[in-house]
Formats: C-alpha cells, structure tokens, sequence
C-alpha cells in the first residue's frame, strides 16, 4: 500500500499502527494537521474488510476534522482514529483500555472521542488510560441540540442569501430523518413559521414531530424529490449524488448530516442546477462547538451559543465567495478552511 500517494493522505502529519494481541485491539490513528491545537475527532469502531479500506477512512475522516474544526474556529487541529473490529461483538473494557494507552503514548497531540461504533460508555473505559478523551454525554450533555441551532441559523442565512427573505414565515422546508437534530430542528424551524415536511425510517419519531409541529409526514423515497424551498439531509451521509441531484427541486440545501455529498463534483452539479448547498462541516459544527469547550471546561452556555452564532457570517461569506468566483461552496469552505490551517496558530491549547 502507497500511503504516501494515496489520495486521501494529503499532508498527514503522522499515522500510527496499534497492536494490542491481549486485548485484541487493532487501531490506527490519522492527525492530518495541529497547526491549531492538539488533532480531535472521535474513534470509529468498524469490521473493515482490509487494513487498506480502513487506512482510506481513517485519513478521509481526519482530514475532514481539520477542516471542520478549523472552520468553527476552534483551538484544535483535525484527527481521527479507528479500531479495526465488529462494534456488536468484539467490544471489551480492555480493548478500549489499550486503546487509551495509545491515544496516551502521542501527549496529548490527538484527543479522541465517541463516534461511530463507540459510545460514551467506551470512552470512559479509555479515559481509565489517557485524560486526552472527551466524552460528550458525560461531560455536559447531548450536543444535538446545539447542533440543531446552528443548522436552523444556518438555514436562515441561506434562506436570506437565496431567497432574500428575513424570516423562515411560510418556507418550506423538507427534513430528513428525526433523531436528536433532526426533531430539535423541527422545533426551532416550526417557531420560526417554517411549514415542514417530514420522513423517517422510523413511524414513532415521524408522529411525534408531526404533531408537536404540525409537519406533513412523505413517504422517506419522496422527500428528496420534493418542490420545496430547503432540504434538510439529517439521517445519512452520500445523499447528494449522482442519482438524487438530477431529481432534487429544492433552492437550498442545508442540513446536518456529515459527509452529504457523495463526491466533491457532486457540489458542482449543485452549482450548476443552480441549487445553493451550505457545506455540512461548516452549518453542522454546533455540536463540535459545545464538546470542545466542556473539554476545556470553564465555558458558559452564552459563550457556546454565541460561538453557535457565528455560523451564519461564515456561511454567508462562503456564498458570496462562491458567487463571486463562480465556484461550488464546497470548494470554497475547502479553500478557505486549507488558508486557516496554513496560518500560524494563534494559541496551541494542549
Ligand atoms: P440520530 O441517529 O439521532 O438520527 C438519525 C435519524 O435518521 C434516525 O431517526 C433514523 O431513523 C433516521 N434515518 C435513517 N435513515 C433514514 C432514511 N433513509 N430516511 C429518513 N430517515 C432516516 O442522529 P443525529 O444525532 O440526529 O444526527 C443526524 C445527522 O447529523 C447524522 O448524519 C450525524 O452524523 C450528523 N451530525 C450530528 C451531530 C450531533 O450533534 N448529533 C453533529 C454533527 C453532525
């Protein structure tokens, strides 16, 4: 394997293998950049089928946190790590353990976390080996609904952007999946005077919205297809592709899930249908925002939300420098992210 080629490493500061036979933990961890304070971002726990598909993610996913945090404005730089392994069946307090030890031996240059695969119940049994681990549930609560905040301020600066309209009375906005976003979400939009339109895998979570916020309930194959001002994606990544950009009708595009388009043309295409897409890392980091001040302790609620409010004005700048450069967003936050990381730290937080 050519790691040094592969597309996806692009300028990794360091990759570590973890072998631990006893505990029988496999794990490698990204830091793509510290140019800002210590790499952060979570561990993923996932069967992958070869070290190679695993390596691709791992890098993919860390690189995306440097960006993500240095967009938000946060004293970290971007990481990642994953265990090679089945989430269901191959979990133990001692793997996680070693694992801790791992993410000890680097002093703190990566700070790990839940993710994917992982809970917070795994993170403390790492934090019985390393104090670098945040582990959000415990700390301070769900990030969800901070989460839910920026992406509703974000809509709104879209909206206006877009639509030139102050306010969210009578916009119509089609939303993607009810979990810990998305029905927070619901609230804040519904308040707001937005009329919703709702789907989930799940019937109970879709009848809860539906009448706590009067949202109309779409059968989940159709929502993305439909004639509305914003589409929300908050259930899965790779929503935008190839296949669902062709069909979509929306204005907007706003939403929280990570990840949303399937590949960076996919934010051209949006381009060229003349859809306005707000990048997900820079509308979703609510939740990044909240964590990342618990695990430095001492910030107040004001102080997360006003970081929160800062969204708006750095999406709005990165769709009138779209505009401008006649380039997709997703480009332009990409860019603008890549200048921030070139920029010397103003503080390294350790
Ligand atoms: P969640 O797991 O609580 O909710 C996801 C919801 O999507 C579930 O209700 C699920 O039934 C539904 N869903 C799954 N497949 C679907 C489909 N095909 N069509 C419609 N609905 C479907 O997750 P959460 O925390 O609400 O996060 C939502 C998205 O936002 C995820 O992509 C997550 O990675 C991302 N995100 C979440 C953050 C947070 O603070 N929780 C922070 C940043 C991003």
């Amino acid at each position: 394997m050519e790691i040094f080629d592969m597309r996806e490493f692009d300028g990794h500061e360091l990759v570590v293998f973890g072998h631990d036979a006893s505990a029988g933990m496999r794990a490698i961890i990204a830091i793509h950049s510290t140019a800002l304070g210590p790499a952060a971002g979570g561990c993923r726990m996932w069967p992958y089928a070869t070290t190679a598909e695993a390596m691709a993610d791992v890098l993919r996913l860390s690189r995306g946190m440097s960006y993500k945090n240095a967009m938000a404005e946060l004293p970290f730089g971007g990481g990642k790590a994953v265990i090679i392994g089945d989430s269901r069946k191959a979990k133990t307090a001692e793997l996680f353990e070693a694992f801790g030890r791992l993410v000890d031996s680097l002093g703190g240059r990566y700070v790990t976390a839940e993710d994917v695969g992982t809970t917070t119940a795994d993170m403390s049994n790492v934090a019985r080996a390393t104090r670098y681990v945040a582990a959000p549930g415990q700390a301070g609560g769900d990030p969800a609904p901070k989460t839910a905040l920026g992406v509703y301020l974000g809509i709104r600066a879209a909206v206006k952007f877009r639509l030139g309209r102050a306010d969210l009375k009578g916009v119509t906005v089609a939303v993607q999946g009810l979990g810990g976003v998305g029905r927070h979400l619901c609230g804040l939009l519904a308040a707001d005077g937005a009329e919703l339109f709702v789907a989930d895998v799940h019937p109970a979570a879709v009848e809860r919205v539906r009448e706590q916020f009067k949202a109309r309930r779409v059968p989940v194959e159709e929502l993305l297809a439909l004639d509305v001002d914003v589409l929300c994606p908050c259930a899965l990544g790779a929503v935008l592709n190839s296949r669902s950009i062709p069909r979509l009708r929306a204005r907007i595009v706003a939403g929280a899930a990570n990840n949303q388009l399937a590949q960076d043309e996919d934010g051209a295409a949006l381009q060229a249908a003349g859809i306005l897409y707000a990048p997900d890392y820079v509308i979703n980091a609510g939740g990044i925002i909240s964590v990342s001040r618990e695990y430095h302790g001492g910030a107040s609620e004001a102080q997360v939300i006003a970081d929160i409010q800062a969204i708006p004005a750095r999406l709005t700048e990165i769709f009138e420098r779209a505009r401008r450069e006649n380039r997709a967003t997703n480009q332009i936050a990409d860019q603008m992210a890549r200048e921030r990381l070139s920029k010397p730290a103003r503080a390294l937080v350790a």
